[in-house]
């Protein structure tokens, strides 16, 4: 029998364990975690996702600050926002929703934000903590990964992980977070050769390539655990994740869905980093 790992249902239950942790500790401390969001311009997708993070801050307690800034905003100014939050003891996350636009460099953005704030994991200092195994804010969408593993007892010791995407975002910090856990890891793209071969010698499968459908099931081995990272919406505008669900779900042994796999679990982690370091600031190590 296949399973069908619920992300829904995880993220909601940490989400309440969160929001539990918050109220005790807050109390205790007389503080409270904060999250700044901000969004450059008025990206559709982007503006869904950070209300989304938004509303799951303050369900679980975390007070959070909005910057809606107009795509015209120059690099500087978001440069001296950042400096401000980064200087703001109120704030203990910063998260820029991505894509920034053209005429600003993502690069110099992401590494300006205080990595003790990075509740993305993406400055150059997590994503470098990370790579040497040592202890760091991860970014959220790979950190959702292995929890909901962990909590599927999905074995990952001794496998064989085979990671579709080489992101920043997803690809590689998945990859290496599937190597501290002993996994032997493969990376593959868009040039590599003979994929579905390759995917087919995976008990683990991550698919974060971004395309409708695209793991078939001549990628998988019977029995293998299929992660699906990808948000895609089909032809008829239904959303979908990078794998065939209907049929690959027949032959994996387990699977995550798309809506309701991954997605949840990235916001759920985003709330998990930003107590961690709201702890880490105020010395809250109980
Ligand atoms: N854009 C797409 N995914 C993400 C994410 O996880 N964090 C941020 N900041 N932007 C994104």
């Amino acid at each position: 029998m296949t399973k069908i790992i619920d992300g829904k249902a995880l993220a909601a239950k940490i989400r309440q364990e969160l929001a539990e942790e918050i109220g005790a500790l807050s109390a205790r401390y007389e503080s409270k975690p904060g999250l700044a969001v901000i969004q450059v311009g008025a990206d559709p997708a982007s503006s869904i996702y950070v209300r989304n993070k938004k509303r799951a801050c303050e369900e679980a307690g975390i007070v959070s600050f909005g910057y809606d800034l107009p795509a015209e905003v120059s690099q500087s100014e978001l440069l001296e926002l950042i400096e401000t939050l980064n200087n703001d003891e109120r704030v203990n996350g910063i998260l820029c929703q991505l894509p920034v636009p053209d005429h600003i460099d993502e690069f110099t953005i992401l590494s300006a934000i205080d990595p003790a704030k990075d509740v993305d994991g993406f400055h150059p200092v997590n994503v470098g903590l990370l790579s040497i195994g040592h202890d760091c804010l991860v970014s959220c969408t790979p950190a959702g990964v292995l929890e909901m593993m962990h909590a599927y007892d999905l074995p990952i010791e001794g496998q064989r992980c085979v990671v579709i995407g080489r992101s920043n975002i997803v690809g590689k910090p998945v990859a290496q977070l599937m190597l501290k856990e002993h996994a032997t890891v493969t990376i593959a793209h868009s040039r590599t050769k003979n994929l579905p071969a390759l995917c087919r010698e995976a008990d683990i499968l991550i698919a974060a390539i971004g395309r409708a459908g695209f793991v078939t099931t001549d990628f998988v081995k019977p029995g293998a655990t299929v992660i699906d990272v990808g948000i895609n919406r089909n032809e008829e505008g239904k959303v979908v994740g990078d794998v065939a669900f209907d049929e690959v779900s027949k032959v994996a042994g387990a699977i995550t869905p798309v809506p309701g796999g991954v997605g949840p679990m990235t916001i759920a982690m985003l709330l998990k980093n930003t107590v961690k370091a709201w702890r880490k600031a105020n010395g809250i190590i109980e």
